[in-house]
């Protein structure tokens, strides 16, 4: 990482209003003076305990515990590196982040402690700057008038940094070594091949489209051939290497972050050209695998920036395939994915050039109108007519729905799926039980074989209250249901424990029982002994009057967030009392009151048998 000084970092913060950027991703209303709330990002809520203090410039949710500042924010929220967001921040608020240049012995002393990774990137950095070098060169003629000729203008040629390798056996080789970037490197970057005749370079005339990661760091590239007559493949693409991960990269999405984070939807299409042709026309939040299919890992990266991810494939058989091989991955990494189909034999790029075709906002018209997956999946079985094409129907959406995370959603797709194949909502039910019985038998042995496998976990420690509300209710999963203890579980905090918690809701739905041993067995491994060694501890899991014990250990919960609040109150006090902000403290103070009375009813009903 870079060394950024402090003060650059103070600056940024100093410039930038924790409010602007919380507002992103969280709705937010006024909750009296410099103060703001709403329905927290981190965890599931009903009602919001997500504060955001202006004039302090930090947030803090009494749910979850969640709290920093606006940099730590967008780390935990976009999943990004600190580097990354201060990067954007920066930008953003006109820091320059450029450390001072260095004297050239200080140049040296840091190449000498570069480390391997560093190096490599530099390496990539090279090699992109001499591609778009030569682009820009006389070697680089047809390339341009190629790339031009494709309607890519000058400003997405620069975003995207498109480059030229000549068609010569060592000018990128000998451009490295003149860098001092020895062979080794070149070769694990995929930049060389060796034979026995020595090292060549891998890509050779070629528009060169580099892939840049998040922090637009150069880490692979994809090459398309120049010459229409070459035999050779019309794209090579960098091989696996420490810094390219094909299955987590995708083309472009250094370049559609933004628009991906702004708009709150992502658009993904098959092609390198189709992403650029796309952004040439104002289609920001395109993105493309690279020619392989789409990867769990990159709709899980990718949908943590957006709120919903459309699939754009070409209307023939081969699109509608590949889209329906699209959908388990959605379902699997829990992402809105949406499908939009073109015209069969047309793709993307082919559709926004051709303005009589409808162009750019046709495009956006058929990215807006795209249905979700799910419901374009289940819609496409009404076309099964008969009976055995029903039951494989039935079978097959089924498998998908059982592993929809969200229990209302999978019921309404449910209902949607009794409606298409005309069969009643018990029928369907019957054939979900079903497929979460088969879903689960091949799971167990796998489960089992890594945990004899590996080393024992840590065991996690928990906030006791919270572990001992978890033992309750799978010792007695009537209980779960009751209001009492719905109220209560809203009150975990701890993330592992709230996803044990809603996974027992989940069986308690479905199968109308809790199998506790199946229920531990999903449970992460960290958690699972933890939570089963407090259910052997018959002092924890018997009880003489467990609804008793739950109001106690809801009460306690209550206890707990309330005593934080409170401590937000007086800070929030404290401040508003050193600002002179008479009505802040007014509004403080009634709450307050509110918060000890609250406080005084609850240690009352703890101290009643
Ligand atoms: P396409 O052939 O549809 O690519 O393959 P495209 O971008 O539309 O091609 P042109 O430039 O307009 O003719 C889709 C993607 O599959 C990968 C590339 O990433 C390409 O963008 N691919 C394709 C390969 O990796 N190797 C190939 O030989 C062909
Ligand atoms: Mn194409």
């Amino acid at each position: 990482m870079p060394l950024v000084p402090r003060e650059k970092i103070d600056d940024v913060r100093e410039r930038t209003n924790i409010v602007d950027i919380v507002k992103r991703h969280v709705e937010l209303k006024r909750a009296g003076t410099g103060s703001w709330k709403g329905l927290c990002p981190f965890h599931s809520e009903k009602t919001p305990s997500f504060h955001v203090h202006e004039p302090r410039q930090f947030f803090h949710c009494f749910g979850c515990g969640e709290k920093g500042d606006v940099i730590s924010f967008l780390v935990k929220i976009e999943q990004r590196p600190f580097m990354d967001v201060l990067t954007d921040l920066a930008g953003l608020a006109g820091v320059d982040l450029d450390v001072r240049p260095l004297t050239p012995a200080e140049r040296r002393a840091r190449q000498e402690q570069e480390s391997e990774r560093d190096r490599m990137f530099r390496t990539m950095e090279l090699a992109a700057a001499f591609f778009e070098e030569q682009y820009a060169g006389p070697a680089g003629a047809a390339a341009r008038s190629y790339v031009e000729g494709r309607g890519i203008g000058p400003e997405v040629r620069q975003r995207f940094r498109v480059g030229y390798a000549p068609a010569r056996w060592d000018a990128l080789s000998s451009h490295l070594s003149a860098h001092k970037i020895p062979h080794s490197v070149m070769e694990q970057l995929g930049l060389v091949g060796v034979n026995d005749r020595g090292m060549y370079d891998f890509f050779r005339d070629r528009v060169m489209l580099p892939v840049l990661d998040r922090q637009r760091r150069v880490v692979g590239f994809g090459g398309r051939l120049l010459d229409p007559d070459a035999k050779d493949r019309k794209y090579v693409n960098s091989p696996e290497s420490p810094l390219f991960h094909k299955k987590e990269q995708l083309y472009g999405l250094h370049a559609a972050m933004d628009a991906i984070r702004k708009t709150g939807r992502a658009v993904v299409v098959e092609g390198n050209f189709d992403v650029l042709a796309l952004h040439q026309a104002g289609v920001e939040e395109a993105v493309a695998p690279m020619g392989t299919a789409l990867t769990v890992e990159q709709i899980t990266g990718i949908g943590k920036l957006a709120r919903s991810v459309t699939v754009v494939f070409d209307g023939d058989t081969a699109g509608q395939r590949a889209a329906q091989k699209a959908v388990p991955l959605f379902v699997e990494a829990d992402v809105d994915g949406r499908v939009a189909r073109l015209p069969a034999g047309v793709d993307p790029d082919d559709f926004v050039r051709d303005t009589a075709g409808g162009g750019a906002d046709a495009f956006r018209r058929l990215v807006e109108g795209a249905r979700p997956m799910l419901d374009q999946f289940i819609q496409d079985s009404a076309e099964e007519a008969s009976i055995p094409g029903k039951m494989a129907a039935l079978e097959r959406v089924t498998e998908l729905l059982v592993r929809v995370r969200n229990t209302t959603k999978r019921e309404l797709y449910a209902g949607q799926l009794a409606g298409v194949l005309g069969m009643t909502t018990q029928q369907v039910t019957r054939a979900l039980r079903e497929a979460a019985a088969r879903a689960q038998r091949p799971a167990a042995p796998a489960a089992q074989a890594s945990a004899s496998a590996g080393p024992t976990p840590a065991r996690a420690k928990f906030p006791p209250e919270e572990l001992h509300l978890l033992v309750l209710l799978a010792r007695y999963p009537e209980l779960i249901s009751t209001p009492e203890a719905v109220r209560a579980a809203e009150l975990l905090v701890h993330p592992a424990l709230r996803r044990l918690h809603r996974a027992a809701t989940t069986a308690l739905g479905e199968e109308g029982r809790l199998d506790v041993a199946a229920w531990l067995d999903a449970a992460a491994p960290e958690v699972a002994p933890t939570v089963s060694a407090a259910l052997m501890d018959g002092s924890l899991a018997d009880v003489a009057d467990p609804p008793g014990l739950l109001r106690k250990l809801s009460a306690r919960l209550q206890l707990q967030r309330l005593e934080a609040e409170m401590a937000m109150n007086e800070r929030q006090s404290r401040q508003a009392h050193v600002q002179g902000d008479l009505e802040a403290l007014r509004a403080l103070s009634l709450r307050g009151i509110e918060l000890r009375k609250t406080k005084e009813g609850l240690q009352a009903a703890l101290q009643r048998p």
